[in-house]
Formats: C-alpha cells, structure tokens, sequence
C-alpha cells in the first residue's frame, strides 16, 4: 500500500508488520496525478486531509486499489460517490478523535472570550508592563448560551463540557433535528436561521458536504448576536471567509476562534492581523493519544478488509458526520 504521510511510529511499525509499505519520504501532501498514479500502482491507499483523492483517482481501466483508508474522520477530500461508482471501499477513523477535538473548540471559546492570544503576543513581544486593574478584560464565557450545529458525536461532546464545566445553555440545530425538542438538557430548533439570533457562541460541528459550503456567510452572520463568537473546528469550506471577515470589521460579531481554513495551509490575511481572533493550524485531533489511536484504526480497517472482513469504518458512497 502507499502511506502518504508520516504517521505516529507505533502506526508505522504496525502497518509494515501486516502489508507491503511504500511510504512518501517527503512528508508532504501528494499530487493529485500523484495520488492517481498510486490507486494505479497499489493495493491500497492510507491517506489524510491533506490528500485531494478527487474522481480521476477512482476511474479507468488501471485503478488497482480497492480501499482507500482515510487517516482522519472527515471525508471531503475523497469523491466518495467516484469510490462507490468504481467500488473502492472508503473507510476513516470515527470516536477515536471526538473528544481532543472538543476540547480544543472550548480552547477557542476560552481564549477568544479571554483574550488569551492577545495577551500571549504582548507579553512575547515585551509590552506588559505588569499587573493592572483594567488590562486586557475579556468576557466570562461561563453561563454564555451555546449553539451547536451539527449535533454528531463531536458536537455532543462540545455541549456536555459546555454544560458541566461552564454552566452553558446549549441550542443545537441540525438537519434532522426534531422541531423544537428537548434532549439531554439540549434544545433543538427547526432553522438555523432560528438559532443564530439566540446564541452567544455558535459552534460548528458538520461535516463538509456540498450543502454545507458557506453555510455561515453574509446573510447568517448578519443574524447573529453583534456580541457573538463564531468557533470552527469542523470544516473551512463551511464558513465564507471573506464574509466573516467583513463581519468581524463591521463589528457585526465580537470574534472568531478557528482551527480550520477554505484554503489551507493559506489563512485570508483578513483575519491573520485581528486581535478578535484566535487561530490554530489545524490541530484538533492533535495529541499523541488521538494520532496514535487514529492510525490504529486505519490499520485495522486495512486488516480487516484484506482478511475478506467487512472493515468497521466502512463508509457507503457518502459524506460522514464528523
Ligand atoms: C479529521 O479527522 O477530520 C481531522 O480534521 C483531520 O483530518
């Protein structure tokens, strides 16, 4: 199989005690004519975010691969309906990763309410002048009413620690949702147009599909609460940048905590000089625990599949809810 990244050793070392590995040195994300020649020269294929396995990968006579492995839970840079088309099975690395990455969206909120990037760049650049009463006041984050769209497993996890640890009200919306219910201490609303005036924190939690693109623009952030927050961990291409920017500059809404990007590794230099933002690279799976156990469950996907098993992460020609 071709791995095309670097993964955790204890990965590495267990994928090459159960396949033939042929690994990319480089540590960078292939090509697509790259990754199409790989599906022509391998068995299979374990790749990451970073990978663009787009139609052209799954079609003609000389695709040899039958299981492209996805290191990570989001889909969307595979064409999965290309997949089922040339049945390719496609799997990734759901549970695994739910809780790191909920962590780091209250790492958002926490810092974009408290300031904390601001803080950390003066103190680096040698401008604090010490301890005063009215230096860099943020806002208490506790008691803020949240909303959560997209309520799968990640976005489930982000309200149980907004309401145990913070003494959040959580709004959830989803596409399914019940109208107006109740769950678990979690109201759902029918719209999102419903709960975007309703909440202090909005928290992103879907999955990156074509009806997802620029679900938060100009129309939706216009909605929100002028104190509001808009936290990203999920997808780039969920929210419209330039939209988010304009609203940021109007002071439509008071900041924004991101962690995903339309065009990464490219950051709309809109938003890179804003002191009312706070911006990760990507990191939300990022521990060693969660890099590890993501990686494992490739494998055993890979393991699965090649002792004639039906692989556990199987996914069925379309878009996953992270
Ligand atoms: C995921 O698992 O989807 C993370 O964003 C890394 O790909």
């Amino acid at each position: 199989m071709l791995v095309t990244r670097r993964l955790p050793a204890a990965v590495e070392t267990a994928l090459r005690e159960s396949f033939e590995v042929t690994q990319e040195p480089s540590d960078r994300p292939l090509t697509e004519r790259e990754l199409a020649a790989a599906m022509r020269d391998h068995d299979a294929l374990l790749c990451t975010v970073t990978d663009r396995v787009m139609a052209p990968c799954f079609e003609g006579p000389g695709v040899r691969a039958r299981i492209v492995a996805n290191f990570g839970v989001g889909v969307n840079h595979i064409a999965l309906d290309a997949a089922a088309r040339a049945g390719v099975v496609v799997t990734n690395t759901p549970d695994v990763l739910t809780d790191d990455t909920a962590d780091l969206a209250i790492l958002l909120m926490l810092a974009v309410h408290r300031r904390a990037g601001e803080g950390e760049r003066a103190l680096r650049a040698g401008t604090w002048t010490g301890w005063r009463p009215t230096h860099l006041l943020g806002r208490r984050l506790t008691g803020r009413t949240l909303g959560i769209v997209g309520f799968g497993r990640i976005g489930r996890a982000v309200a149980e620690r907004a309401q145990r640890a913070f003494a959040m009200p959580v709004v959830a919306w989803t596409r399914t949702s019940p109208p107006e219910s109740e769950r678990d201490g979690v109201r759902f609303v029918a719209s999102l147009d419903a709960l975007l005036p309703e909440v202090d924190v909005l928290s992103l939690h879907c999955p990156a599909t074509p009806e997802t693109r620029h679900l938060i623009g100009a129309r939706e952030l216009a909605r929100m609460r002028p104190g509001a927050v808009l936290i990203n961990t999920a997808r780039g291409d969920v929210v419209d940048e330039q939209a988010l920017v304009d609203a940021l500059r109007a002071g439509r809404i008071a900041g924004a905590g991101l962690d995903v990007y339309e065009e990464e590794p490219v950051v709309h230099p809109g938003l890179v000089d804003r002191d009312d933002v706070v911006l990760l690279p990507h990191l939300g799976s990022a521990t060693r625990e969660t890099r590890e156990a993501m990686g494992m469950r490739a494998v055993e996907n890979l393991r699965a599949f090649f002792r004639g098993d039906a692989p556990p992460d199987r996914l069925l020609g379309a878009a996953t809810r992270p």
